[in-house]
């Protein structure tokens, strides 16, 4: 039986893909590369020596989609494919309501027709909205701030009324925090198309001098030095969740609601630190205005991912800033034209 990923092309997608085939998993993958290249299919190959079956196909296509459950025996689904970028969603709302609500719909529909009936969904910490306290666990109230957000909550709504209506289901709902780093081979990363909208992408083109000062969003937030506080989760530690997320849905139907985080929060200050003593690279760095629509302080307490998944963040924030910056050395214009 094969895991189907759609997405797999993506940032977070690829590295889980590395984690999966390596552990013996058969994958059949989808994407259509609105955000990402085929070159990085490529690269998880490499990292491998394993194959995939793979699928151009956008989840908006119903009979394309239809197309790869009758080919494959499909039992499973990890769902990364989506947009991301919150700004963009408030500029194009219909975009971001239509990619990520319509195609996850077609798949569970598609999904609950073929009897696959697992699925582990990639969430945010952007469904905690602006918190009323440090650390926050999976019990929080739930509010969103932008239309991205909003994809985010009305998915984990519909996962939740599909299970209540069919108690096969078994759903994981990861609630990511902040994904940074790289495969240590630095053959995959993250490839952000034009300007960065995130820190460590951004703190990465400063450092390789394709950029020439990184702007801090702020220093008169309620923190300890007034900059942002977030949740920077390796991302081969995030992909390593999804394997255990998968093993544990193999046995149990439920659904359930998963912080992925390392449980520390980290200022922009810190992380700026912590690059240039991983790299030895000074990051040049001026305050400007806030950014509207962030927030104080996010980070999880990941207990629950502890004690019913067996999963733990293992990397350090200097791992983090390490891989991330080999991943530019080698990928100066990330997976290429
Ligand atoms: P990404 O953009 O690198 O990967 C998403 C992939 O989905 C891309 O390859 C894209 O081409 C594909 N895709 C988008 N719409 C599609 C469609 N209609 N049909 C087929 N493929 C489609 O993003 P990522 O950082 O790897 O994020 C993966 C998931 O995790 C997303 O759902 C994202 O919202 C979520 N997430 C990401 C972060 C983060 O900071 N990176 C944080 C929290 C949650
Ligand atoms: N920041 C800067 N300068 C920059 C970019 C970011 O100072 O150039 C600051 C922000 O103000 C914030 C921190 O760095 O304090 C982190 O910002 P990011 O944009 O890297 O990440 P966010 O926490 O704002 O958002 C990210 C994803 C969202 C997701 C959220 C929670 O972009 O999609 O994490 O998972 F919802």
């Amino acid at each position: 039986m094969a895991i189907l990923i759609t997405g797999g092309a993506g940032y977070i997608g690829s590295h889980t893909m590395v984690e999966l085939l390596e552990a013996g998993r058969e994958l059949v993958v989808v994407d259509n590369f609105l955000n990402s290249k085929p070159e990085s299919l490529e690269r998880v190959k490499k990292i491998t020596g394993k194959n995939f079956k793979f699928y151009e196909v956008d989840l908006l296509d119903y009979d394309a989609l239809d197309k790869v459950f009758c080919e494959n025996d499909i039992d499973s689904c990890i769902h990364f494919a989506g947009l991301k970028a919150v700004g963009e969603s408030c500029a194009k709302p219909l975009l971001y309501y239509h990619n990520n609500i319509t195609g996850t719909l077609n798949l569970c529909e598609i999904m609950q027709k073929h009897g696959a009936k697992r699925i582990v969904f990639s969430s945010s910490a952007t469904v905690y909205g602006k918190p009323a306290s440090v650390p926050i666990t999976e019990d929080f109230p739930l509010s969103t701030t932008n239309p991205y957000g909003e994809t985010k909550l009305m998915i984990e709504r519909i996962l939740k009324d599909l299970h209540a209506a069919d108690n096969e289901w078994s759903v994981s709902v990861l609630r990511y925090f902040n994904p940074i780093g790289a495969h240590k081979s630095g053959l995959i990363g993250e490839d952000p198309q034009g300007i960065p909208n995130n820190l460590l992408p951004y703190i990465t083109q400063v450092a390789s001098g394709k950029r020439e000062c990184l702007s801090v969003f702020g220093n008169d937030y309620n923190t300890p030095d007034g900059t942002g506080v977030r949740d920077y989760i390796h991302v081969v530690d995030l992909a390593k969740a999804h394997l255990k997320a998968i093993e544990r849905a193999e046995t149990v139907t439920g659904i359930e609601y998963f912080n992925v985080g390392t449980g520390i929060g980290y200022s922009v200050l810190d992380i700026v630190h912590a690059y240039e003593k991983a790299t030895g690279i000074k990051i040049n760095y001026k305050i400007v205005d806030r950014r509207p629509g962030d927030i104080d302080e996010c980070y999880a307490n990941p207990e629950k991912a502890y004690n019913v998944l067996g999963w733990r963040a293992e990397n350090n924030i200097e791992d983090m800033c390490r891989d991330s910056y080999n991943w530019q050395l080698k990928n100066p214009n990330g997976y290429g034209d």
